[in-house]
């Protein structure tokens, strides 16, 4: 079996109260910090990343801090992905209440020399990944008898899904995709008491944009550092977003707090973008 199951001092029975998450690309960065925060909100979870070993170490760590998580790496551009995620939620803990689609790449270059397996690498990391864990999550969601209990399907758009960024073409294009796949998957399965909404983040200290940063200087010179710092710069707020920032407001999305929010993508960037 793919997973390795992490649990808190023994704790192994699940109250009708005790809700449960798969976050994708929990295993750094953003994710990670999601995993921290929901965890802290009494969520039992399955982590998920490309890497096994990184997967298991961050599972691992979790584990430590005293969550209830369950290692589970797989590739989210593919379908099956999603619905092992999905599966293993309910062997473990046996419900999902909530599907978090946060992995995703980057890709840094100008849209006229974008190579067509490149532009269908991200859409497939970035956006098929979306619509497949929608898929899966509500295929769940449906079977299980919530009765009126409203179940969450959050994604991972960005500020690059407002406003196109140059060099940033293709990425900006799939969170383009990512806000209408929200929209319409809200209306679809609002009646089904399945809330489906997304979180753009600004720029925030991570790998990512450690490679954002590495590849403009390889395009347009400068030195290392210097994009993310110009970047930094533009943020009202005055600092470069932290993974919790972010995790704050998917806490708030991932509640009852926010049962009657649904199709939003809201910007959650420290004040870089104000539309
Ligand atoms: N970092 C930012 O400034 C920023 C800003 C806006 C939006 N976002 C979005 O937030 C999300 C997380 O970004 P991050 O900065 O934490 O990135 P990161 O590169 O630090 O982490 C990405 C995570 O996704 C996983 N992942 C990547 N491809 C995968 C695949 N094919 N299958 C399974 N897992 C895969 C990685 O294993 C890792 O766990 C992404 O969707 C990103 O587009 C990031």
């Amino acid at each position: 079996m793919c997973c390795k199951r992490y649990l808190s001092k023994g704790v192994v029975s699940m109250s009708e109260e005790k809700r449960v998450a798969v976050i994708t690309g929990s295993s750094r960065g953003i994710g990670k910090g999601i995993a921290e925060q929901l965890g802290k909100d009494g969520y039992a979870m399955v982590i998920n990343g490309f890497n096994k070993d990184d997967v298991e170490k961050a599972t691992k760590e979790l584990a430590d801090k005293g969550y209830q998580v369950v290692a589970a790496a797989g590739d989210i551009s593919k379908k099956e992905t999603h619905e092992m995620l999905v599966k293993t939620a309910v062997e473990h803990f046996g419900r999902l209440d909530t599907y978090i689609n946060n992995a995703g790449i980057a890709h840094i270059g100008n849209l006229v020399d974008e190579s067509a397996e490149d532009f269908h690498k991200i859409f497939a990391t970035n956006v098929d990944s979306v619509l497949f864990g929608i898929q899966a999550a509500a295929a769940q969601f449906k079977k299980q008898n919530d009765g009126d209990k409203v179940r969450k399907i959050i994604n991972a758009s960005s500020i690059a899904g407002h406003i196109g960024y140059e060099l940033l073409g293709a990425y900006s294009a799939t969170k383009f995709a990512i806000r209408g796949l929200t929209q319409v998957a809200a209306k679809e399965l609002g009646r089904d008491h399945i809330t489906v909404n997304a979180y753009c983040p600004g720029i925030v200290g991570t790998d990512m944009w450690d490679y954002i940063d590495e590849k403009m200087v390889e395009i347009n010179g400068g030195q290392k550092g210097q994009y993310l710092k110009a970047a930094i710069d533009g943020i009202t707020m005055g600092r470069v977003e932290h993974p919790s920032d972010v995790a704050n407001y998917v806490s708030y999305l991932a509640s009852t707090k926010s049962d009657y929010m649904t199709g939003q993508a809201v910007q959650i960037d420290g004040g870089v973008q104000f539309i």
